[in-house]
């Protein structure tokens, strides 16, 4: 018998959607909303004015100045026929992250939204990577078919090209632009067909893949030709594999239109139906822990302070890993090995943040936070202990050399920047002989974040000074010698004393590779 546990694991969905600025990914995720009855209205979501807010604000916050409901920037959890789908913000535009990356190591899954009329675009392809690494299911949806864009077998080589992954087209577009007549989806056996301003009309596929009955539609060349290449394609193309799918080998490919709809509700059934419930996570001694399993598990996966001065909490972000969570509940935090009583949670739920009764695998909570945790912490249940491995640190990509500002605040300058730095808001470095403080960060936003913090939480105020962008790379220590270093590589140590190149561009790379052949240049994820 399925027990209540088991049904309840089987219902989560937990996903991040990665994509390109404007690929629109705030638009389907407004018809999520849409579908699961959250909001009664779709429309475009204008981000007017963004671009002069000193915090970039997430474009579901927008959402929710539009709409006037309450969605909170990070995580939303909605019900989506029967099932709880919790959906996970990556931040891009100005405030693309490393919260964006690690947000990544929390979900189960990842949609990636390619704008059909631009192919795969630079952010696409890192957040990819990232995702790739954890072996998750990728579902793609190419946007924007209601305007000329590239090539349907176009966009699909590109993809298997620059990412590296194998594609099944789940449809195939009849048209496009103007001339979009509907979806030839092989998958539902079936033509999906687009009308301006209503629902889109089903019919079923014969034997030969032509649709049955005679409808005026089929004598258009636009039909006939998109079955012949989708036919074509099925051929010669990948075959469907769940196994592949559900390891992130194969990504199942869907066409649409993102601001009419068109192909939406096609694309979340399916992507409900392959993507997976929770599956067992490891532990930093490699036992496998089970979502089903009676004690609660879980780890903090990005810490957000609260902006607002007069608000000084912040909110932990918890992946439940195991078990049921259940409001008041005690747990210990791996770490330090003390107990913490989780009273005071909130949920996230489309139409309200209310505080959380109880929550299961694959659900994310809110823990109110007075400095207590750290990035990467895990919390359990039980005398067992258990500990998740690190979560991985990426790669900074812009520098920032910082001093104080004022001598005699040096403590709280130090006190500060150790703080944030434990709590993975940035990352610390110092020049390798004259110890100056350098920070690295994944987005430029997080600098001012920073500053700002280190200015209204430490009172300490301070002196920035840009480096632009660097190429780190690290090096083994017995492969160091001072002297490689110049004005194009500048040498630096990390928080943990490990030396690190900062070169200026990919050409100081080059050349630093040709003239060192065997020192071995690593990065981190
Ligand atoms: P993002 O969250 O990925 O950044 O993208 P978002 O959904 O905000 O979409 C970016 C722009 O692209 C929006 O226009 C949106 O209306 C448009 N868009 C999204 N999906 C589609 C689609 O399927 N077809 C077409 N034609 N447009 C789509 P905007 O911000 O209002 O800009 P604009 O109206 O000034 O161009």
């Amino acid at each position: 018998m399925v027990s209540e546990m088991e049904k309840e694991v089987n219902k989560r969905r937990t996903f991040a959607i990665i994509s390109h600025p404007d690929a629109g990914k705030t638009t389907i995720t407004e018809h999520l909303l849409l579908y699961s009855g959250a909001i009664r209205e779709a429309g475009t979501v204008k981000a007017k004015g963004k671009k002069s807010n000193k915090f970039a604000k997430s474009d579901w916050m927008e959402i929710e100045k539009q709409r006037g409901i309450s969605v909170t920037s990070s995580v939303m959890q909605v019900d989506y026929d029967g099932y709880q789908v919790n959906i996970l913000d990556t931040p891009g535009h100005e405030d693309f992250s490393e919260d964006t990356y690690r947000t990544l190591m929390a979900v189960d899954a990842a949609v990636m939204v390619v704008d059909s009329g631009k192919g795969i675009e630079a952010q696409t392809k890192k957040l990819f990577e990232v995702v790739s690494q954890r072996g998750i299911p990728i579902f793609t949806f190419m946007n924007k078919l209601d305007r000329d864009g590239r090539e349907p077998l176009d966009l699909v080589t590109e993809l298997e090209e620059v990412l590296g992954i194998d594609a099944y087209p789940m449809n195939w577009p009849m048209g496009m632009g103007k001339t979009l007549l509907g979806l030839y989806d092989l998958y539902n056996q079936r033509v999906e067909i687009r009308q301006e301003g209503e629902e889109a009309s089903f019919y079923d596929l014969d034997e030969e893949g032509q649709v049955k009955g005679d409808l005026p539609f089929k004598a258009s060349s636009i039909y006939s030709q998109a079955i012949e290449d989708a036919l074509l394609l099925h051929e010669a193309g990948n075959d469907f594999d769940r196994q592949a799918i559900a390891e992130g080998k194969l990504t199942p490919v869907f066409f649409g239109s993102a601001l009419t709809g068109f192909g939406v509700q096609t694309f979340l059934d399916a992507f409900i139906e392959l993507a997976h419930a929770p599956s067992p996570t490891l532990t930093k001694d490699g036992q496998a822990i089970n979502p089903t399993d009676d004690r609660f598990t879980g780890f903090i996966f990005k810490i957000q302070a609260n902006m607002n001065p007069a608000h000084r909490d912040r909110i932990a972000f918890v992946r439940i890993v195991s078990g049921r969570f259940e409001k008041g509940i005690n747990v210990t935090l791996a770490r330090t090995g003390k107990g913490i009583r989780m009273a005071h949670t909130t949920q996230f739920m489309a139409d309200a943040r209310e505080e959380v009764q109880d929550a299961y695998a694959g659900d994310i909570i809110g823990l109110y936070d007075t400095g207590n945790f750290q990035i990467g912490d895990t919390l359990y249940t039980g005398n067992q202990v258990v500990e998740f491995p690190d979560l991985p640190l990426f790669t900074p990509e812009v520098f920032m050399k910082v001093a104080p500002k004022n001598v005699l605040k040096q403590k709280s300058f130090h006190k500060g920047i150790e703080q944030l730095v434990q709590e993975g808001a940035i990352q610390l470095y110092r020049t390798y002989h004259t110890e100056e403080y350098i920070l690295g960060a994944v987005g430029q936003l997080q600098f001012e974040v920073f500053q700002y913090r280190l200015l209204h939480e430490y009172n300490a105020e301070v002196e920035m000074t840009p480096m632009g962008s660097k190429i780190a790379r690290w090096i083994d220590p017995d492969q160091l010698d001072p002297k490689m270093s110049s004005s194009r590589n500048l040498l630096a140590k990390d928080r943990f004393g490990q030396p690190v190149f900062l070169f200026e561009n990919q050409f100081a790379e080059n050349w630093f590779k040709d003239k060192h052949p065997d020192v071995v240049l690593k990065q981190l994820m």
